[in-house]
């Protein structure tokens, strides 16, 4: 559907993700003039400040895909502005100033905390906050991390393999072991991350632990010389070593308390051993009540994020509620954010990629669950007339924001800044350069 009177609907998409990005896309090419809030200074999300440093191509290209969206006209980029109940704007005050439609796909933010002892120590952290400061997300960036020399990775998907990643390649520890609470059947990343750290494996310590799993997977119908395939289909292709760290695997082990040592520091982790039992048509991880204790001085949780509680929309499970009978249905699934205290929808308020569903895909299931909300919203938006004065509209949000007294970074600071990166790069004689921190990034962008 094509808006009458283009230009004259007004959305808010709030985060410039992959999600946000493609959405914004899809609602300006339909004639809707779409205002793009996004928290940090650079578009992109987790395409930006996720996927792992060194794959220079792909980021390109995708930063490459950005900027064509940012130059449509009809979408007015804003980054550095944080909307939520404790940001620079709210949910309820860009309703109360007249946007139509409020898309929201600020990804999943939040943390999943499990409620251990011991999580507050000295060298216990989540993915995320570690995956941002690598890849030089202020103020992640400039924090400072304990890592020790021996780390355990809690989960088995393609986050744990880009810490390991980084554990093994580019900070050179002693040992790296995925803990994982189910067995090597269940693991959820792929051959292609694994080939970064596959020579690193441990292969004895890896037949020894699938051995040691066997009589368990054996009585839920799996082999486990499947998973050792799998895992050894990775070695043709992988990385040549550059350190001497040992990575390995201990299945059928959920954690349950990490232990403290001197000064609040991390001196192991305990788990408690699981066994397989099929249920609902999966097989899932049964905890058995005898525990043990891994020798490890650092944890680190890679088991997928939640959205930020705090935000202003109310949460079930790791992502925002939607409507569970939506009037704006796209490939059957509901894209209206839900407030089930009141038993009814929000009113005007949609959500899309990470926040309608946490951790879930790739950068291409972003972009599409981002135009499926697009969808979802113009469908909407075929029932009402477009604004009198958009452009009232337009300026209260500016005024709002200049209050902040923020620099508000607008598209042509960014292409200021790519270039500012690119002759940095290029003086350095580097692949790639980037700020990490809001200070270098706003004098580049011509900021006093
Ligand atoms: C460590 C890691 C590595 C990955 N590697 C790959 C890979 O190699 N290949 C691949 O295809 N996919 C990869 N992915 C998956 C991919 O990054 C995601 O599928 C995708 O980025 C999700 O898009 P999104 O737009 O929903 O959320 P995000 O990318 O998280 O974007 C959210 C945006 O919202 C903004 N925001 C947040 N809060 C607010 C707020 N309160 N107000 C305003 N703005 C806000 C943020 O600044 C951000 O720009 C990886 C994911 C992770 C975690
Ligand atoms: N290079 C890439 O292409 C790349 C890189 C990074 C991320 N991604 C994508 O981003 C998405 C998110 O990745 P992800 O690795 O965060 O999520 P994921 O693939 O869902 O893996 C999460 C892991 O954490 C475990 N886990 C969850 N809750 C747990 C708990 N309470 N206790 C113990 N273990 C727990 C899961 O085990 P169970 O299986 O038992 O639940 C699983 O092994 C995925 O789609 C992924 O492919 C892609």
């Amino acid at each position: 559907m094509t808006v009458d009177n283009p230009g004259n609907h007004l959305v808010v998409v709030i985060g410039a993700g992959p999600a946000g990005l493609y959405a914004s896309k899809q609602l300006a090419n339909h004639g809707v003039r779409v205002t793009l809030l996004n928290r940090d200074v650079k578009p992109g999300g987790l395409a930006e400040y996720g996927i792992y440093h060194d794959k220079f191509k792909m980021k390109d290209g995708l930063r490459r895909q950005f900027r064509q969206i940012l130059e449509l006209p009809g979408i007015d980029y804003y980054g550095n502005v944080v909307v939520g109940q404790k940001g620079d704007i709210s949910l309820p005050a860009l309703r109360a100033m007249g946007f139509q439609a409020l898309l929201v796909t600020v990804g999943a933010q939040g943390t999943k905390w499990l409620g251990l002892p011991g999580e507050n120590l000295v060298g216990v952290y989540h993915a995320k906050d570690l995956v941002y400061h690598y890849n030089l997300l202020p103020p992640y960036s400039q924090q400072e991390f304990h890592i020790g020399r021996r780390v355990a990775l809690i989960g088995a998907g393609n986050v744990m393999l880009d810490i390991a990643h980084w554990l093994v390649r580019d900070l050179k520890v002693d040992q790296v072991v995925a803990v994982v609470r189910r067995g090597p059947n269940e693991v959820k990343f792929t051959k292609k991350e694994l080939e970064s750290v596959a020579r690193n494996l441990d292969l004895a310590d890896l037949d020894a632990e699938l051995e040691r799993v066997r009589p368990v997977a054996d009585a839920v119908g799996q082999a486990v010389y499947e998973a050792r395939d799998f895992m050894l289909s990775a070695l043709p292709k992988a990385l040549e070593p550059n350190s001497a760290t040992r990575f390995r695997f201990d299945f059928l082990a959920s954690p349950r308390r990490i232990l403290g040592g001197e000064q609040g520091v991390v001196r192991g982790l305990e788990v408690e051993d699981t066994t397989l039992i099929c249920a609902d048509g999966e097989v899932q991880a049964k905890r058995l009540g005898t525990t043990r204790v891994i020798d490890v001085d650092t944890v680190i949780f890679c088991i997928g994020d939640k959205v930020d509680e705090s935000f202003g929309l109310p949460v079930r499970w790791n992502a925002f509620v939607k409507h569970a009978e939506p009037r704006f249905p796209v490939d059957g699934l509901s894209y209206e954010a839900f407030d089930p205290d009141m038993g009814r929808p929000v009113d005007r308020i949609f959500v899309a990629g990470w926040s309608r569903e946490a951790s879930s895909g790739l950068v291409g299931v972003a972009r599409k669950d981002g135009e499926n909300g697009a969808e979802a919203v113009l469908d909407y938006l075929a029932g009402l007339p477009g604004l009198i004065e958009p452009q009232r509209v337009l300026d209260n949000l500016q005024d709002h924001l200049q209050r902040t007294g923020k620099p508000l970074v607008r598209q042509e600071h960014l292409w200021r800044l790519e270039e500012a990166e690119r002759l940095e790069a290029a003086r350095r004689d580097v692949e790639s350069f980037k700020f990490g921190d809001n200070a270098a990034m706003f004098a580049a962008m011509g900021f006093a």
